[in-house]
């Protein structure tokens, strides 16, 4: 079985795409040093794939440790990088934890495996177009100007990427650019998990409706959309997941060289009041929402054009909103009854 470095693999997306990478019959090994995550998502994995893969807990951000990491595993034959920090609004308040952990986790990684041939999977994200100037957005469509540290860490990491490559590196490099990943494995036993109260709308909306958050705020209906709310292209995280398999399939393959980058998105967008009514009506629970203002930074509207991945990764979403919102109300049930 081929072994895949999976970093980040106990997060959110990182633990889905573990799970398929066992069912598509490769060994995941998970790097990962839990910052955003919890040590019972291994647990959860075997219970779902009745196999527990090997976990280093490792800080990528820690040269020694890395260095150790890569003796250890020597024999892989792809990885996976999902290990970064996330939040967007912590990233405007404390710029120099995210370039630290992002930037630095990346390069000691890229230096740890320097001159093996390696394929790579980087996470990268649909906030590198800002607000697109055409729609759906393809990939050549120009990356602006980062809204925050956060983002400005994924263009950089890009960059870092495609040098390297340039430089003629042993690497092959798949960046793939996520719209709005959400849902949860159809077993609930993992999902997403926020820490402190969520910044994401579908978390906000699950720890409304389970009673955590007192309402939900819908920031601004004065868009220029047909219902006033911002749109964007919800991915359920089994695809997105899926489609990394994928992607390591197409980095197997001798034909492809160098670097190349994907949207990962359904193709389509639904506004903010959409997903609300998609929730209410998927689950039967009525939702406390009210009409906020606008928040600072957001994109009026994105969805991606997502047929370069149908045609070279040979990947498609399958999951639609139903699904999306069912998953990720079962995820937060379970958690209410079974806090990890
Ligand atoms: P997550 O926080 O759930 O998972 C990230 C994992 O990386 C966590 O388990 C955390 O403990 C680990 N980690 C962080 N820094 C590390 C370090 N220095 N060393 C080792 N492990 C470390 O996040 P996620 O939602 O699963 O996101 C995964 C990746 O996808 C991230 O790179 C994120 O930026 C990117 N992404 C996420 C979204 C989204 O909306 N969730 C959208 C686009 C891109
Ligand atoms: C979705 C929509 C909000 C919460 C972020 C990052 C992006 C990417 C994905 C990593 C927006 C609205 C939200 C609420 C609301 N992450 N909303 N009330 O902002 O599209 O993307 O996550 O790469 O980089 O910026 O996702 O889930 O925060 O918001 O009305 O309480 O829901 O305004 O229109 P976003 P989100």
């Amino acid at each position: 079985m081929p072994k895949i470095l999976v970093t980040g693999g106990m997060g959110y997306i990182g633990s889905h795409t573990v799970v398929e990478l066992i069912n598509a019959g490769y060994e995941p090994v998970i790097v990962d040093d839990l910052s955003n995550s919890h040590p019972r998502i291994l647990e959860q994995i075997t219970k779902i794939t009745g196999i527990t893969p090997v976990f280093h807990k490792v800080d990528l951000c820690d040269e020694t440790s890395v260095k150790k990491l890569v003796e250890a595993e020597q024999d892989i034959a792809g990885i996976i990088h999902f290990a970064a920090y996330k939040a967007v609004g912590e990233s405007v308040k404390d710029p120099l934890k995210y370039y630290h952990n992002n930037i630095y986790s990346l390069v000691n990684l890229l230096q740890g495996y320097h001159g093996k041939p390696v394929g790579l999977v980087f996470s990268s994200s649909c906030t590198v177009y800002g607000q697109p100037d055409q729609l759906p957005v393809n990939e050549n469509a120009p990356v602006k100007p980062a809204e925050s540290p956060y983002g400005n860490t994924k263009q950089i990491s890009e960059e870092i990427l495609k040098d390297t490559i340039a430089s003629g590196a042993n690497y092959k490099i798949i960046s793939l650019r996520y719209f709005n990943p959400v849902g949860a494995h159809e077993s609930a036993l993992i999902g997403e998990l926020p820490i402190g109260v969520p910044q994401n709308l579908i978390p906000y909306i699950t720890q409304t409706a389970i009673g955590k958050r007192e309402k939900i705020t819908v920031f601004g209906n004065d868009y220029n959309t047909p219902d006033g709310s911002c749109i964007r292209d919800y991915i359920h995280v089994v695809d997105l997941a899926k489609a990394h398999v994928a992607a390591i399939k197409l980095l197997e393959k001798d034909e492809f060289k160098g670097y190349d980058v994907f949207n990962l998105g359904t193709g389509k967008g639904n506004s903010v009041l959409e997903i609300i009514t998609a929730f209410e009506q998927t689950t039967g629970v009525n939702l406390n929402y009210s009409i906020g203002p606008r928040r600072d930074g957001d994109v009026e509207q994105v969805w991606g054009d997502v047929k370069k991945a149908k045609e070279k990764l040979n990947w498609e979403t399958m999951l639609g909103i139903d699904t999306m919102m069912a998953s990720a109300w079962a995820w937060e049930t379970y958690l209410s009854k079974n806090p990890l």
